[in-house]
Parts: C-alpha cells; structure tokens; sequence
C-alpha cells in the first residue's frame, strides 16, 4: 500500500498539460469493441481504470494494447465472449457499458453488476429501460444482468433521470439497431458528444449528441478507423482548482476552455483571475483572500458532480459561509469528515453541505473515500500548514494521469511513499 505525502504552502505556478479524458475513453475502449476492425485510439489516459478495460478486452478474445504514450490499438474482430463476471468487472463502473456494446453486438450480454467509486444507489433502470425498448428482454440474477434480444428495432426512449450512462449505453445498443431510436433528455456531458463523434468516425449514423434529443440510425457494421480522445474536463478543473488553492499562477493547457465555464465562473465569483486562451485557461490569484459562494451540482453545462469534492475543499479556506448542494449523487460527502480533520468547518445535512471559512487548514493522515475525493484532499494537503499524508491512493490512480508527477512540475511538495513506512516528514530529495 502506497500513500502520498505532501507538505503543504506551495504556491503552484507554471504550465500543466492535461490528458484525455478518462470517462470518455473507457466508454470509447468498449464502443471500439462493435468495431470490426482495427482502431487507433489517441490520447488515452494510462490510469488504472483503462488497465482494467484492457484486460477485460484482452480476455474475451478482443485484442487492445497501448503501443506508445497515449495510444491504443484495438482489434475486436475475434471477440468471443458476451459474457463478463464479477472478478473482471467489479473495479470499474464504466464496465456497464459492456452491456450495450456486447448486446449491440451479439444480441446478447450476460455482465456482471459493475462497481466503481461508491457514493450511494447506483440504479441501472433507465439503461434497462432503454435495452427493453429496443427489443431486448433482460432478468437480473445471482448478480449478473442477462440480455437477449432476436432483433434489435429503434424506437423512442425518454430517459426519466438524466444519465450519462444510460445515454451512452443505450446510444451503443442501437447503433445496429433496425431504423431511428430517438433518445429524449439525453445527457450532454462533452464525452457524450465524444462517444458519438467516435462511432459516427467508424461508420455509424448519430446526430444531435451533446443536445437533448439524440437520434441514431441503425448501420449494418463498423470500420476501422483512428480517433483522438478529448481532453479531460475534470482533471482540468481540478488543476484549476489547485491553482487558485494555493494562491498560484497557472495555464491548464490542452483543454477546451468552453467545457470549463461553469467552473470558470465560480472561481472568478471567488475573486480568482482567470484568462482564456484557445486551448488553454490561466488561473491565477491576486488577492489574498477568496470569497464564498455557493454550488449546486446539475447535469452539464452545470457545475459538475466530479468537481465538488475539490471545489467544496477550496471554498474551506475562502472567507464567510459557501453552501454546497449535491444534485447528482445521493451519498458525495463521504470525505467531508476528512478534511474537518484538517480543521474546515463543513456540516452536511442530505444532499446539502454548509461550509464555514476558516483561516487554514492543518496537515494531518487522511483516507481518499473515492477517486474525487481522493484529488480534493491532495488539494487540501497543498495548501495545509504542515505534511499531509493521504492514504487509499488506488482510488486516485483509477483516474488521474502521473498526478503528481504533474503537481511536482508546478512546485508542489508531494511525493508517494510506501504506506508502510512510518517516517512522514517532508525531505528535501522528496520534491524532485
Ligand atoms: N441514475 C438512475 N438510473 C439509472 C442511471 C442513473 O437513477 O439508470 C441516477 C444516478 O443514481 C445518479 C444520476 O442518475 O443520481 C446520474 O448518474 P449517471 O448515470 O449520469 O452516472 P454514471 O454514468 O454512472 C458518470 C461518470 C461519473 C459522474 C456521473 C455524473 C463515467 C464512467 N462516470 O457516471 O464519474 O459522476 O456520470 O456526471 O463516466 C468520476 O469520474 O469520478 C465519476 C464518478
């Protein structure tokens, strides 16, 4: 077991590059596996959830490797398998998405229930619901999901929650199917409009993804082809949000700027400078004290569930009262008791957090609960008084790219050490 150690006070300045994003690669990892044919995949993240994928791929007759730095070929001609178990899918939760594509594919799916980070019920009734429309009859037991349909028809499905999942899933299972599925209230996240933009490059018939009302026209089959994945939209906001938590000056680059407004705006609220550039944004901070303000969570272009943790630890330190509102997730403060350990005064009642300022946080051994928890309390520890220890980093490597190799490069005091080791004070060859 590893653990980082951090000592807090940098301010970090200077120049980050961000990588693809990784909740649209893992969902373009499984569509390539429709492909009948070869796929040059760039600007995959190499973090721990895409390993997971890779092998899942890998064992049932797919073929996927990484050949160089952020890219991946795939070769899913020989897949052999519909079926993925619990052992292989229980890590990741975009596993789901196996069972659009096995089901587009073959008819037929037989996938384990996924996992991934836990914050409350994770339903899947609206990805059912879709399947169903379709045409496929699905049953639920000894916790694997069964789906089987003879012929796969369009249709029109209304998805009651919106779900990125459920509309990336079910964009999947009709790209064969007969004629128009129209999906209403689809999610607009941007690696929606990537996931189609993926498919429509390999030969499918999809129009109006990143707007509500999706349409996909069924295809015979899907070429090869190469594609570049988008840049993630919240390991860039979470450098943002680094950024303007220690007081720093920094260009988040190869990004795109628009996918950031709604964080753009908060942090300027705050009273954080922010400069946008093509495919880069500065954030940097003048004065010495940011202001409260308050968030609330929503579907895109609201502010985004993946950000919160970070956001709610940089609103800690700002002065006056912020509240936070979790719209998407039922159970997203697990980490709130963490960072109270580091002195911030958050209380949570429900999906609602009340976050008084304080002056500063103080460095203490914390636990990551999730992946975005787990970046929000390196965010603490950075600009805590003292060392920061933060333990559970699997969850922090699942989606976050050489992370603070990155932090490092901007100035940062981290550094990973075994979790075994009790020495945890900060030494100078520790921040090379
Ligand atoms: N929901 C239902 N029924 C469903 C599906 C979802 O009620 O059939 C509800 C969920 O309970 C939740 C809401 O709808 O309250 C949104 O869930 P969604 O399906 O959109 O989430 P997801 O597809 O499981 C993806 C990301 C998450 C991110 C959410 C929301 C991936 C692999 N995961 O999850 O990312 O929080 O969308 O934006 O893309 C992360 O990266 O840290 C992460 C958790």
């Amino acid at each position: 077991m590893e653990k980082m150690v951090i000592l807090g006070g940098a301010k970090l300045t200077g120049t980050v590059e961000i990588s693809g994003a990784k909740n649209s690669a893992v969902a373009i990892l499984v569509a390539a596996m429709m492909v009948n044919g070869k796929c040059h995949i760039e600007n995959v993240p190499h973090v721990s959830d895409i390993d997971v994928l890779i092998d899942i791929i890998n064992n049932m007759g797919g073929s996927a490797t990484f050949t160089a730095d952020g890219v991946v070929e795939m070769d899913c001609s020989g897949l052999n398998s519909c079926e993925a178990t619990y052992e292989t899918v229980e890590k990741i939760r975009a596993s789901s998405y196996l069972m659009g594509a096995l089901l587009g594919r073959f008819g037929q799916a037989r996938v384990a229930l996924p996992g991934g980070c836990d914050f409350g019920i994770r339903p899947i009734d609206q990805h059912l619901k879709g399947f169903k429309a379709l045409g496929a009859e699905w049953n639920i037991e000894h916790g694997m999901v069964e789906l089987s349909a003879d012929k796969l028809t369009g249709n029109n499905i209304y998805l009651d929650v919106i779900s990125v999942g459920a509309t990336i899933n079910i964009m999947l299972a009709s790209v064969f199917a007969e004629g128009l599925t129209v999906i209403d209230s689809a999610a607009k996240e941007p690696h929606i409009v990537d996931v189609a933009n993926f498919l429509n490059c390999m030969g499918a018939d999809i129009k109006g993804a990143g707007t509500d009302v999706i349409k996909i026209r069924g295809v015979k089959e899907l070429h090869g082809g190469s594609f570049s994945v988008i840049p993630d939209q919240i390991e860039a906001g979470t450098f943002m949000i680094a950024a303007a938590a220690t007081g720093g000056d920094v260009l988040v680059s190869s990004i795109i700027p628009e996918h950031m407004e709604f964080l753009s705006a908060k942090l300027e609220e705050m009273g954080v400078g922010i400069e946008k550039y093509d495919e880069a944004i500065r954030v940097f901070v003048e004065n010495e004290k940011l202001k409260s303000t308050n968030v609330k969570t929503q579907p895109h272009p609201g502010f985004a569930t993946d950000l919160q943790p970070q956001m709610l630890t940089l609103l800690s330190v700002a002065s006056g009262t912020s509240v936070v509102t979790e719209n998407v997730w039922d159970n997203r403060f697990k980490y709130v008791g963490e960072l109270n350990r580091m002195g911030a005064n958050v209380s949570v009642d429900g999906k609602v957090a009340t976050v008084e300022g304080c002056p500063y946080l103080t460095g203490a051994p914390v636990s990551a609960t999730d992946l975005r928890a787990g970046a929000a309390l390196v965010i603490a520890g950075l600009m805590a008084h003292g060392v920061t220890e933060v333990y559970n980093l699997k969850y922090i490597d699942r989606g976050y790219e050489n992370f603070e190799q990155k932090l490092r490069k901007l100035g940062a005091q981290i550094t990973r050490r075994s979790a075994e080791g009790q020495d945890s004070s900060f030494k100078e060859r520790d921040a090379r």
